[in-house]
């Protein structure tokens, strides 16, 4: 079906570090490092291992590149981004947990990846999910303790861009001004709304009590959102933060996008199972690439994409490889099992007529003047509605009581007492489904088949119904008695368990953070894909470094972990080699 004819790309000189977008053009070269994605953790892999310039770093991208992309750059223009050329247009498999309905699963096509399209939340999650991960793999090099010095390598936080006194909005002591990626906390944009939020949260107390910070290693209760934008109002992704201009002109780091990698191939000429050769074909040229790296190929491109080319390659359970014709090449059972999402809920309330100042920008959304009038104020000034993604200004994190017949009913998911199963208003934060990617054929152009299975596990459903049951309460704090007028749509006429669950069951959608498909597990165990320094087990020269690694999910947004991962293994590649 496809034409073996391999251009062997072989030793050669190097020209000037540079950008490409075909690879055709990259020179021939000898490659130590070849990077597989060049999203999230890609990136700071990237930037890392170049830091020594001895070592010749190839990373190949599928998306384009994030550079003079406003969709992405401008925070506001976040969710732009969907179901364009910088998205994998991603579809579950239909899920029976949510009405039979197939839900798109957003992946950033770019450089920078998920960061340069994501809703760029910072939040670490709790100390507990880092020890458990620690004592899952049976390193403790993952334990939140251990994990500090690469925090600190990650984050640079900076004022926000209406440089407001932030004083109380967050706890210096336990954040970094050093790092790469820059965190800030919102922009002053809604006084009104913030103050009452806050007022709300003194009212009720309990679970809403207010947190300092909620990126401590201890997240419960109300606290303010820290988003990974800068102090220019601009999104801060791992490409714009570790891909810089001048980690760019590095002679030794060589970027190519718009190339998608196929397979990761056992190399010619080595002994036992030695993959350091990458498969690079286009549906429309006949030609296929071959990059062979001399050191290792690492494969970053992320929970999906990475089980998808190790499928391709051969890397997998033998028996469902047999059923797409593809030749075993190792027989590793978990590749694409374990797969874990957090499922996303909105629900939605009205507000009294006038009783929140929207000033101006009341209308933005439908109203192309005023989006021309805001795009104009964050390009002259980085002020207006543009500097930041969500109107949302806190996130509450919380669990379900402790007397809660779910948690006597099933085991609790969480890492500890102290991590959440709930995050309002952005959805559930712990998770005991766990689905599958498999493929459905041979051709690595068809998608893989994503089935995150959503609330096969009864516990994700009555955790959604509990965090419904949280908002509602927080709705009735005394403060929004003239403002916020209650549940509206079919979810304010549900009166039984059974018709919110029919609600529950038609409106959720993925939250965006999936996990678990090339877990990590001890040396020598006999599940999970890959070691706790991220090496594949049974193969030499192959490393996965992205969020598919992560054997639970944590109770947090992604990004964060996935950059402590990159950060960490970067520093391993490079005691491995150098030291
Ligand atoms: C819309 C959206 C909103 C989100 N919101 C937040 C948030 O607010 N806060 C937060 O913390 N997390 C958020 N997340 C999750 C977070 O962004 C991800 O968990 C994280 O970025 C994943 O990093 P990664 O390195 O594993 O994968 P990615 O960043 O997705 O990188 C994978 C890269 O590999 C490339 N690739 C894949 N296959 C191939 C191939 N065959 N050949 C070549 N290249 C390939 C991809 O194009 C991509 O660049 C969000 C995610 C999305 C999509
Ligand atoms: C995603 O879909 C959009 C709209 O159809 C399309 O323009 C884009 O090219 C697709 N993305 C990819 C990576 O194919
Ligand atoms: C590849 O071929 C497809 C289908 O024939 C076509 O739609 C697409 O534009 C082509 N892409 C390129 C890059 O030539
Ligand atoms: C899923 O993860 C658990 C550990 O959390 C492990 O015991 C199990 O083998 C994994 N299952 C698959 C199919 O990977
Ligand atoms: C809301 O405010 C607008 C503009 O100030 C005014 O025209 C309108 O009558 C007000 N509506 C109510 C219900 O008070
Ligand atoms: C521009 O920014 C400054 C400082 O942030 C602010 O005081 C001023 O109102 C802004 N100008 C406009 C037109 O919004
Ligand atoms: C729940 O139990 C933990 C640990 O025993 C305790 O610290 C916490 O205060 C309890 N919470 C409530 C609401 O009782
Ligand atoms: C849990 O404890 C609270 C407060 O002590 C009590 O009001 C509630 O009825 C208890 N719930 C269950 C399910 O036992
Ligand atoms: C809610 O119920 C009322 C009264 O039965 C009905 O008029 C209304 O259309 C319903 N709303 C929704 C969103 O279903
Ligand atoms: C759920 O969706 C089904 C099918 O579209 C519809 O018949 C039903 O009324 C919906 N129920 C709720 C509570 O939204
Ligand atoms: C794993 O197995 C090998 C070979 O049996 C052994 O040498 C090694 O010590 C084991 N490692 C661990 C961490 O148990």
């Amino acid at each position: 079906m496809f034409l073996n004819l391999a251009i062997v790309v072989g030793l050669g000189s190097l020209g000037l570090c540079a950008t490409y977008s075909t690879i055709q053009d990259v020179p021939n070269a000898k490659w130590d490092f070849i990077i597989v994605g060049g999203g999230t953790a890609g990136s700071v892999l990237a930037s890392r291992l170049t830091e020594n310039p001895e070592l010749n770093v190839l990373v190949i991208e599928a998306g384009s590149t994030n550079e003079g992309v406003e969709e992405s750059i401008i925070p506001g223009y976040g969710l732009r981004t969907r179901l364009t050329r910088y998205d994998w247009n991603f579809t579950t498999v239909p899920q029976q947990g949510l009405s039979g309905r197939a839900v798109t699963l957003q992946r950033g096509h770019i450089l920078g990846g998920s960061s340069s399209v994501n809703g760029m939340v910072y939040t670490r999650g709790p100390a507990s999910d880092y020890d458990r991960l620690a004592s899952v793999s049976g390193d403790i090099g993952w334990s939140w303790e251990n994990i500090q010095s690469y925090l600190r390598k990650n984050e640079k936080l900076e004022p926000p861009a209406d440089n407001h006194d932030v004083d109380g909005e967050f706890d210096p002591s336990v954040h970094s001004t050093t790092g790469r990626v820059v965190v800030t906390p919102p922009n002053n944009l809604s006084p009104a709304i913030d103050a009452a939020t806050l007022q709300a949260s003194e009212e009720l107390g309990g679970d809403f009590q207010f947190n300092l910070d909620m990126n401590s290693g201890k997240p419960l209760g109300l606290g303010w959102l820290q988003s990974t934008i800068g102090h220019d109002a601009t999104r801060s992704s791992s490409a714009m933060s570790y891909l810089d201009s001048q980690t760019k002109a590095r002679k030794n780091l060589h970027i190519v996008t718009d190339t998608f990698v196929t397979r990761v191939l056992k190399t010619p000429g080595t002994k036992g199972l030695t993959i350091r050769s990458v498969e690079i074909r286009s549906p429309n040229i006949s030609d296929t690439v071959l990059l062979t790296a001399s050191k290792e190929v690492i494969i970053a491109s992320g929970t999906i994409g990475t089980p998808h080319i190790l499928l391709h390659s051969g890397i997998g359970d033998q028996s469902d490889l047999k059923t797409v014709n593809i030749e075993t090449v190792l027989h590793s059972p978990d590749v694409g099992k374990n797969l874990t999402d957090h499922p996303n809920l909105f629900i939605p309330f009205s507000l009294a007529p006038n009783s929140t100042d929207l000033g101006p920008w009341a209308n933005l959304d439908t109203n192309p003047a005023l989006q021309a009038q805001a795009l104009e104020l964050w390009k002259t000034n980085r002020t207006g509605p543009y500097v930041q993604y969500f109107p949302a200004h806190h996130i509450a994190w919380l669990r379900l009581p402790n007397n809660s017949s779910i948690i006597k009913q099933f085991s609790d998911p969480s890492s500890s007492r102290e991590s959440a199963h709930i995050e309002l208003i952005l959805g559930v934060s712990h998770s005991l489904t766990s689905g599958s990617l498999t493929i459905g054929s041979n051709d690595p152009f068809n998608n893989p088949l994503i089935n995150p299975a959503y609330y096969t596990s009864e516990f994700d459903l009555l955790t959604v119904r509990e965090g419904i049951k949280s908002a509602v309460k927080f709705s009735k704090a005394p403060v929004w008695k003239n403002v916020i007028t209650g549940l509206v749509g079919p979810l304010n006429n549900a009166t039984t368990d059974a018709e919110i669950d029919a609600f529950i069951k038609n409106n959720t959608g993925s939250g965006l953070h999936p996990v678990g498909t090339a877990a990590m597990s001890p040396k020598n165990a006999s599940w999970g894909v890959v070691d706790p320094d991220l090496l594949v087990k049974h193969v030499c020269g192959l490393r996965i470094v992205d969020a598919s690694v992560l054997p639970y999910i944590p109770s947090a947004h992604t990004q964060v972990p996935v950059y402590v991962i990159a950060e960490r293994a970067a520093d391993m590649v490079k005691m491995k080699w150098y030291n």
